[in-house]
């Protein structure tokens, strides 16, 4: 029980160091008061270029990945490293160290499910990337990515394991609330697409 209190503390204080607003102060900027107000990789693309956004999402993935590699030196067993990637995406989401308002979590939950569940990757990223290229939604890409892993656990093997089918019940549900002012403003059409990112015109 200590190993196991110590992981999730661990893991909710490194997913508090927020990539993009960490690598915004020393630019002196902070991208909640910019574009779409989100402190994540999408909004730093954005509002800053690519070369800080790829920074962010380095941060933002890699603290993802290296929360559960460290929960694993305390051997809590898969069942906990899945509760310590949900504590990871929550110290990003509400960040002790930025007044607890921070990002979405997707890049921090794939940095842990690169760790944990490396096989789900390229399906959820081949999802994302063909919702992105058909719609220009990013945000819409990440919330049927985060729904996608739940069918993965339903047909990869964990259908008839409740932990697994618990925690991707809880992505879907988490990654939906995280991104419920994008779900608003897709109903009202006032979402903000990436147009270059649109392959498919209509
Ligand atoms: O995970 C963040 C992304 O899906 C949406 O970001 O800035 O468009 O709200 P944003």
């Amino acid at each position: 029980p200590f190993n196991l209190a110590a992981a999730l503390l661990l893991a909710y204080l490194l997913g508090s160091l927020s990539g993009s607003l960490m690598l915004g102060r020393l630019r002196g900027v902070d991208i909640r008061t910019q574009g779409s107000g989100n402190a994540g990789g999408t909004n730093a693309f954005r509002t800053q270029g690519w070369r800080f956004a790829l920074g962010v999402v380095l941060v933002d993935v890699g603290k993802g990945a290296l929360a559960v590699w460290l929960a694993r030196q305390l051997q809590i067993g898969w069942q906990m490293e899945l509760l310590v990637v949900l504590a990871t995406v929550a110290g990003h989401v509400w960040p002790l160290f930025h007044g607890f308002r921070g990002g979405k979590g997707a890049a921090t939950l794939v940095g842990g499910l690169a760790v944990i569940w490396p096989f789900s990757l390229p399906w959820l990223i081949g999802l994302w990337l063909a919702v992105l290229i058909a719609t220009g939604y990013v945000g819409l890409a990440t919330v049927l990515a985060s729904w996608m892993l739940l069918g993965l656990v339903l047909v990869g093997g964990q259908a008839d394991q409740p932990v697994w089918l618990g925690f991707a019940l809880a992505v879907g549900l988490l990654i939906s609330f995280t991104h419920r002012s994008n779900l608003q403003r897709l109903a009202t059409g006032s979402e903000h697409r990436f147009q270059r990112a649109r392959l498919v015109h209509r």
